[in-house]
């Protein structure tokens, strides 16, 4: 019988046994994946397990402390946090082009996450050499489209973390390989991980800063961050959270309009909203939003925002268009 409980009796044998009395890292993106493949290992292993949360400045309103706070009150897992935000905003300084953007972001972040593997290990001491397993959230469709080999993930498996010895290569912990999204979801909820978490749309590694179109600087994060959670509020005020498969809100940061409000004359930026249905990514239609729940987006924004005087819909499906504006 597939239930939720059966799943995790399943899986918290299986880590039990390949992981044994060794230590694991996990790395947290705010995403359900990771938070599912970890709270799962927790599960099975307590404090064996370290979750690393490398804070990169580029998630949405609440999402950091979400992990921070609500996702180890409800799992008590044992978590490191490491501020990166200065060090990204650095080396995003002065770049728009978006394949270097992703490039930079996945590059430092891979640097982040080893010098964290690397304290840890230290801090270890003796027993550092124990911590050689790494946990992904790698499911099903990944282990498919990748070939059905290793996981598709982010950090290659058998990656060598840099500048450890070469003998401390990870082992990989994937206990949602044979998952469907969906059953992620289920054994998610089961695991009491919090629905904020376990609902959350798709949302991109690199995060905010490839809805910026221009250069990534604080301000205009900063700027992003309100009008965005003005939209999701709203969006999940109308109850369409589920008809949406993701609504990027993308600030044109080089374009800038005339507006009016109040007595004067603004000259401020456009955010877009790019609400979308999908079944998987690869093909999405724009999604018909209510005039009044549209209306009232803009005007919340236009309202609170004061850096932004225009809001606009983006109406094209994919193709031709892709979902992200970069
Ligand atoms: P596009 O824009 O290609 O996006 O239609 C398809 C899906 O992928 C997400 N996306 C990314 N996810 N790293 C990610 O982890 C990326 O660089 C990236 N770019 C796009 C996007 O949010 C959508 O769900």
């Amino acid at each position: 019988d597939w239930t939720p409980g059966n799943v995790i009796a399943d899986q918290v044998a299986a880590i039990r046994a390949q992981v044994g009395d060794a230590r694991a890292i996990c790395g947290l993106s705010g995403g359900v994946d990771s938070a599912v493949a970890a709270a799962l290992v927790q599960r099975a292993i307590g404090d064996q397990l370290t979750c690393v949360f490398v804070d990169h400045g580029l998630l949405r309103a609440g999402e950091a402390e979400q992990v921070e706070r609500d996702f180890v009150d409800a799992t008590g897992v044992h978590l490191m946090v490491v501020d990166a935000r200065e060090r990204f905003l650095t080396a995003l300084a002065g770049i728009s082009d978006p394949e270097q953007k992703r490039k930079i972001i996945g590059r430092e972040f891979i640097r982040v996450f080893e010098a964290a593997a690397r304290d840890l290990v230290a801090q270890a001491g003796e027993d550092g050499a124990d911590v050689r397993f790494l946990v992904q959230g790698t499911l099903y469709p990944d282990v498919v489209e990748s070939g059905g080999g290793e996981g598709a993930a982010n950090i290659k498996s058998h990656h060598n973390v840099g500048g450890l010895p070469e003998d401390l290569e990870f082992e990989l912990v994937e206990p949602l390989r044979t998952l469907f999204k969906d059953e992620v979801r289920a054994v998610g909820l089961e695991l009491g991980v919090p629905e904020e978490i376990v609902w959350r749309q798709p949302f991109p590694g690199p995060g905010l800063g490839i809805r910026i179109v221009g250069e990534v600087t604080a301000d205009r994060l900063d700027v992003l961050r309100a009008a965005d959670a003005i939209a999701r509020e709203e969006l999940t005020r109308a109850g369409l959270d589920r008809d949406i498969w993701q609504c990027p809100v993308v600030l044109l940061a080089d374009v800038r309009s005339v507006g009016v409000q109040g007595d004067g004359r603004t000259y401020g930026h456009p955010v877009v909203l790019r609400p979308v249905s999908s079944e998987d990514a690869m093909t999405a239609d724009w999604t018909r939003v209510p005039y009044d729940v549209l209306a009232t987006i803009s005007t919340r924004i236009t309202n609170e925002v004061a850096e932004v005087n225009r809001v606009v819909l983006d109406v094209t499906s994919k193709p031709p268009g892709t979902i992200e504006w970069e």
